[in-house]
């Protein structure tokens, strides 16, 4: 009888087919799926592949889908986002890093506002998906009232079990139309819409087959549509000095400021970098 393949062997061959494949991070998506299947962080797991242990059953097909360029995060079902772990898989975006920072600078503001101002504070956080945005902004800050809106009848279900039990509200609708009984009245409105121009089509196969396309193109040739009615619906919900944050592509940072400074319903119009440092949000105050 042949002994079974040791996990540490296992591992190393997985990472050879999954660089073959293309994958950005061979050896480490090698290691979470094995962690995945065993149940354990990838700390244990390291100090695992110095022991004895035998490679997991169902090894070979998790890394033959990643090896297709299934996103690892459909795979494990796992997205770390902030201090979240989100449930995700097919028919929702997979929420990004670049998103954390955008919730930053939303929190942050509603920090100061709860600092200056007496009463609950309003959110609103527009195109879900996951959850990801509305989900920090509930869990991290306290006592603020947070709304999120999705029209995607495949992403709404995954972002009403992320959002249950934070006290959100979520709405499935579109966000051109949305919280009518709000307007004029929230605090902070955060949005990372769909933004990727027609013709720009993303290059990793993971974004590409497996992101929806409701989730990734803006609408119109520079993918300006959505971006356009998530700030026109920022504009309807928030107060007067009421903050705008929305995330987008680093190459329309001066085309988004465009879309604000233009409007003439907002002022301290900024872009903002990412932890890479390149501009991937703006903001406005409304007027
Ligand atoms: C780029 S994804 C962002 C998802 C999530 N906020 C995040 O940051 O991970 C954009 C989301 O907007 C949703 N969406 C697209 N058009 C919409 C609309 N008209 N109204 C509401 N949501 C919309 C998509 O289905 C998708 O879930």
């Amino acid at each position: 009888m042949d002994s079974p393949v040791s996990l540490a062997d296992a591992v190393k061959g997985a990472t050879a087919v999954l660089a073959d494949a293309g994958v950005p991070s061979p050896a480490v998506d090698a290691q979470l799926l094995a962690a995945h299947l065993l149940g354990v962080g990838r700390g244990e797991l390291a100090a695992m592949l110095f022991g004895s242990a035998a490679a997991p059953a169902g090894y070979d097909a998790l890394v033959a889908r990643r090896a297709a360029r299934e996103p690892l995060q459909h795979i494990t079902g796992v997205a770390y986002f902030r201090h979240l772990e989100l449930s995700v898989g097919k028919g929702v975006f997979v929420p990004r890093p670049e998103t954390e920072s955008v919730v930053q600078l939303a929190l942050d503001v509603l920090t100061r506002m709860s600092q200056e101002r007496e009463g609950g504070l309003s959110a609103v956080d527009l195109g879900t998906g996951s959850g990801a945005i509305a989900a920090s902004l509930a869990t991290e800050a306290a006592g603020v009232r947070v709304h999120a809106v999705e029209l995607s009848d495949d992403a709404f279900p995954w972002a009403q079990r992320n959002l249950a039990g934070t006290g959100a509200t979520l709405v499935h609708g579109d966000m051109r139309d949305a919280l009518h009984e709000l307007d004029g009245t929230v605090d902070v409105v955060v949005s990372n819409p769909p933004y990727i121009p027609a013709d720009a089509i993303p290059r990793d196969l993971e974004v590409r087959l497996h992101d929806p396309h409701m989730a990734l193109y803006g609408g119109g040739a520079d993918g300006m549509e959505m971006p356009t009615a998530a700030a026109a619906t920022a504009a309807r919900l928030l107060r007067p000095g009421g903050y705008f944050v929305m995330e987008h592509a680093e190459v329309q940072a001066a085309q988004m400021a465009a879309l604000l400074e233009g409007s003439g319903a907002w002022e301290n119009v900024r872009s903002h970098v990412d932890l890479t440092g390149r501009d991937r949000a703006t903001s406005g105050w409304r007027r």
